[in-house]
């Protein structure tokens, strides 16, 4: 078993090297339903779904039955010129849970392979269709997409952007819907966006129906409606990035269920295996894959080793088949105002909340110096808060959720979607003791 001196040979993502460095990372070494244990024997409850991936809770056994057995029958073959039967199975499960006629499925590995794909499906199909220039990418303020290259030209954070200039060409940032009420208005600034750059130049929209960098912002009534009519209107295809959204963390399959609308293409990774296998893919509307594929050559010019892997389609099918089987969207929607309930209770009681934001089983807790005397953390503040306070605040009471700075600082909320009443109440109590720790950091 690897111990914290064996930190030093690896690299982890996006953390401090002194963090690392000083050994003070959490070593998780189990997991069960809701909860997390640590090498030192601590257990903690899961209020992030590990990184909003673990839907259906941890520790689950039958999955890795089906796994190991699919690793006897047949453990890889490639999904380019030949496929599997657990790839078609999982593809036809996915495809009849997603919404109109979205019902092509194309497998990768990750969130940002997902993204690329699209990237890359946009440009090959424009293309495909007599439209080469419909090359640049329209995606929003403070939206994370990944960090391929491609990914990151789209992800609109300035923090994890500006080491890897220069990026990609034609990307173009709009502003994301917080604080906006009016969704038609919101929207405008995509149509401006598309007409300043040329709508023969513009190939692709890419949003997710409830944002995560800046924290869980949902967007106003009609705002993806209008989406929906200005990409039809500028042969701009829509891309409802749901690597976050998708498999219930909205109370729906899919996010585009969530705002009712049928986008051209859907991104998912996370939550389609709930984190015991990787898995990404794609989701593509028929008459888009037939039109590219009706034409010269008719083929879609990309791929992965591992897309469509035997022990992640498996793996798929059954946490997908669990999930409906188990009711798990059910307990999702049945606490869904019971969770937004207790989280405006939250912050009626603590004054370092400034406001909590979000659906489903996804929120953010924006935090402050005072909301009733209108004070915001500095910005040095909020960067000792986020990167050491908060950190050992969350720790130090058993709980696993995520600070976050991007935007307001904040913590994020994502738990699992087989919490209930009992749980929810656990987090609330572990959050306030959390937000204790702050305030009384602040008063000093
Ligand atoms: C909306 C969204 N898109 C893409 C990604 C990238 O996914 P991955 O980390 O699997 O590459 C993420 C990751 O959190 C995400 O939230």
């Amino acid at each position: 078993m690897g111990t914290r001196t064996d930190l030093r040979h690896l690299v982890l993502h996006f953390t401090k090297g002194s963090d690392w460095a000083a050994g003070s990372v959490p070593i998780y070494v189990r997991g069960e339903g809701n909860y997390l244990w640590d090498d030192a024997g601590n257990k903690y409850l899961d209020g992030l779904a590990g990184l909003f991936v673990v839907q259906i809770g941890h520790g689950r056994t039958d999955f890795g039955k089906a796994a190991a057995k699919q690793m006897e029958q047949l453990a890889y073959t490639p999904s380019w010129g030949a496929t599997h039967p657990s790839s078609l199975e999982a593809a036809k499960l996915i495809a009849d849970l997603a919404p109109g006629d979205l019902d092509a499925v194309f497998f990768v590995t990750s969130g940002s392979e997902a993204v690329e794909s699209a990237i890359k499906f946009a440009r090959q199909y424009h293309t495909s269709q007599g439209n080469p220039g419909k090359t640049k990418v329209i995606s929003r303020n403070l939206a994370y997409h990944g960090t391929t290259m491609g990914a990151l030209s789209a992800t609109g954070l300035d923090d994890i952007r500006t080491q890897f200039q220069p990026l990609l060409p034609g990307f173009i940032k709009v502003p994301n819907t917080l604080g906006a009420t009016d969704g038609i208005a919101a929207a405008a600034a995509v149509e401006q966006a598309i007409l300043d750059a040329g709508p023969e130049t513009v190939g692709l929209l890419m949003a997710e129906p409830v944002q995560n960098g800046g924290g869980a912002i949902a967007p106003p009534p009609g705002y993806w409606q209008e989406l929906r009519r200005i990409c039809d209107k500028y042969n701009v295809l829509l891309h409802s990035d749901e690597v976050i959204n998708a498999f219930g963390r909205l109370g729906e399959w899919f996010g585009a269920d969530y705002v009712d609308v049928v986008p051209d293409m859907i991104s998912f990774a996370k939550g389609a295996t709930s984190g015991y296998v990787p898995i990404g893919g794609l989701i593509i509307r028929r008459p888009l894959v037939d039109n590219l594929m009706n034409c010269e050559g008719g083929t879609f010019t990309h791929g992965a080793t591992w897309g469509g892997h035997p022990v992640s389609m498996v793996t798929a099918i059954a946490n997908i088949t669990a999930m409906r089987d188990e009711g798990v969207l059910e307990n999702v929607r049945a606490n869904t105002a019971g969770f937004r309930d207790r989280l405006d209770k939250l912050t009626e009681a603590h004054d370092v909340v400034a406001e909590v934001r979000g659906a489903g089983y996804f929120y953010a807790v924006d935090l402050c110096v005072s909301r009733e005397r209108g004070i915001d953390l500095t910005a040095e503040q909020a960067a000792e808060y986020v990167g050491q306070v908060l950190p050992k605040a969350i720790s130090e009471a058993g709980l696993l959720i995520r600070a976050d700075k991007r935007g307001r600082p904040k913590l994020m909320l994502s738990p699992i979607l087989t919490a209930g009443p009992a749980e929810l109440d656990e987090l609330m109590e572990k959050l306030s003791r959390v937000l204790d720790s702050m305030a009384s950091r602040l008063a000093t």
